[in-house]
């Protein structure tokens, strides 16, 4: 949002139920138009007329693990949402494209071993790990079918590990599961590390990722919008693997945290410890290229969660008795 506002779009709305994000995330300023509520909610959707120029479809019910503790409001925020707002734009004329936020966790390889960077026309196991990983590929299987079938000019954006700025720590409703407060690895190892508390690593922090910042996904989800061939696919992605164990290191060294990491054993759910993709075709038929070292993205979140304290602090306030901050 703040980069389309610096960029000079003329109007902007955001849908959003808040189910895991805060009001306050969204910037003030005359030119969004703020819908809270579900996009799988036909009063919002009747709601959307024919009138943009480009559409991001980034709604989730944020993520596997939550996703493991109730897979049904995961189908209804994650898998019938891309239906029903496909079905709603299927006959706008106006868009140009329509981005779907897919996801590189679906295709990565069920290993810790060797590994390659994963290519966008990898093959889709049928062994998911999670009604999330299901719902984000069926939102793939629709933005297809939709281009094909009904001309929507749908591009899907294939997200690695993003990370930075913005991400709030217990945004949103209570999703049944402490991953409501501890969200994706980065923020929860830089709150921590800041707060001088031990970093909590499974299986040896073996399992990597491919860490990429948030304004690199941003400027990934234009070039999307603006070059990305209607029907096709891209990867956004670093290119760059790190472990967990190597993360923790880092954030540690950056937070000035002596706190010794603490190992745990290994999430059940999750097979896919080695994720990675290529940057290949992004980089030559967008012209993408993320660009930013993970040293700077995390000294970048440090200081942005540092300055931002009292509002994550307040977002996981809104959890206590569910869970123990320790
Ligand atoms: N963050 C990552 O590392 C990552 C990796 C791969 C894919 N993705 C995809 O990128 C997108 C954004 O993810 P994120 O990490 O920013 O998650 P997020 O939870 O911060 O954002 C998802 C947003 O969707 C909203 N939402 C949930 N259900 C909704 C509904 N029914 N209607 C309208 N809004 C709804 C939430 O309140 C939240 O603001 C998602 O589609 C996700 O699957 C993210």
């Amino acid at each position: 949002m703040r980069r389309l506002l610096a960029e000079g779009i003329a109007g902007l709305v955001v849908v959003d139920n808040l189910l895991s994000a805060e009001r306050d995330n969204v910037p003030a300023d005359p030119r969004v138009r703020f819908v809270q509520g579900s996009i799988a909610d036909q009063n919002v959707l009747d709601g959307l007329t024919d009138d943009f120029d480009f559409a991001w479809h980034l709604a989730t019910y944020h993520g596997n693990q939550s996703s493991i503790a109730n897979p049904l409001a995961d189908h209804d925020n994650n898998l019938i949402t891309t239906l029903r707002l496909l079905e709603r734009i299927r006959d706008f004329k106006r868009v140009k494209r329509f981005v779907y936020a897919a996801s590189g966790c679906v295709l990565a390889p069920h290993t810790f071993g060797d590994t390659t960077p994963v290519e966008e026309d990898g093959a889709v196991p049928f062994d998911l790990d999670s009604p999330y990983q299901i719902s984000k590929i069926v939102g793939e299987f629709y933005s297809v079918y939709y281009h094909r079938q009904h001309g929507v000019p749908t591009v899907r954006a294939r997200f690695q590990n993003v990370y930075g700025p913005g991400e709030i720590l217990g945004a949103g409703e209570w999703r049944g599961t402490s991953a409501t407060v501890w969200r994706n690895v980065v923020p929860t190892f830089v709150y921590r590390a800041l707060k001088k508390m031990p970093l909590q690593i499974d299986n040896g922090g073996v399992a990597s990722r491919d860490f990429i910042f948030v304004s690199d996904i941003v400027e990934g989800l234009l070039r999307c919008a603006l070059a990305g061939a209607p029907g096709a696919v891209y990867n956004l992605a670093s290119g760059q693997e790190t472990t967990i164990l190597e993360l923790a290191e880092t954030v540690n060294r950056l937070a000035a945290n002596s706190a010794p990491v603490q190992f745990q054993p290994q999430r059940a759910w999750d097979r896919a410890g080695r994720r990675v993709g290529s940057t290949q075709k992004s980089r030559e038929e967008l012209g993408f290229e993320a660009k930013t070292p993970l040293d700077l993205g995390l000294e970048e979140t440090i200081a942005w969660t540092t300055a931002n304290l009292p509002l994550i602090e307040r977002a996981i306030a809104k959890h206590a008795g569910r869970l123990q901050i320790a």
